[in-house]
């Protein structure tokens, strides 16, 4: 009986580790912390030219506390946002990239005369 026990709170125990592997993704829809460090380095990072520092404390991913970060949630829901349009059209899905050309700030349109 207590061994009983012992193997399925060691099992419940992984179950709930694999879980919280991920604490805070509100809008992405990954289930595994690589694809999300995937998506982070291939797309998020270059295509801003930042390091994963300009939106995350570094000794905790899942942290709301540095305001690049909550801008880039609101992004990627624009940009989610948009692939359901650009989807419609059958045309290519769009990323960061389309705007921001792997800058901090995209360019804003030349002042109007
Ligand atoms: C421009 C901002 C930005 C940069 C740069 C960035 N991230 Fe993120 N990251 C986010 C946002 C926003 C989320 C939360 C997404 C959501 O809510 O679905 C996130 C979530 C994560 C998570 C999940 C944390 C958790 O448990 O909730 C990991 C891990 C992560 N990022 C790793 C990285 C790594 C590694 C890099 C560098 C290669 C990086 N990120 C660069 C914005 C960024
Ligand atoms: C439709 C164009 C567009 C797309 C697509 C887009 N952005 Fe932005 N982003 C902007 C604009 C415009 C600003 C504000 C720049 C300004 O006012 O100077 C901005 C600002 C930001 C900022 C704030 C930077 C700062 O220094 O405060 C972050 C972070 C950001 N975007 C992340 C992202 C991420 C991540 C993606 C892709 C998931 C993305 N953006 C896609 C247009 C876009």
């Amino acid at each position: 009986m207590k061994r009983i026990v012992l193997i399925i709170s060691l099992i419940s125990g992984f179950l709930f580790g694999q879980q919280s592997e991920l604490k805070n993704l509100k809008v992405l829809p990954y289930k595994t912390k690589r694809e999300v460090v995937k998506f982070m380095k291939s797309v998020v990072a270059p295509e801003l030219g930042v390091k994963c520092s300009f939106c995350h404390n570094m000794t905790d991913y899942s942290s709301d506390e540095k305001d690049h970060k909550k801008v880039a949630r609101q992004m990627i829901a624009m940009v989610q946002q948009s692939n359901k349009t650009m989807n419609d059209l059958n045309f290519h899905e769009i990323s960061c990239w389309v705007c921001h050309r792997g800058n901090e700030h995209p360019e804003h349109p030349p002042k109007k005369k």
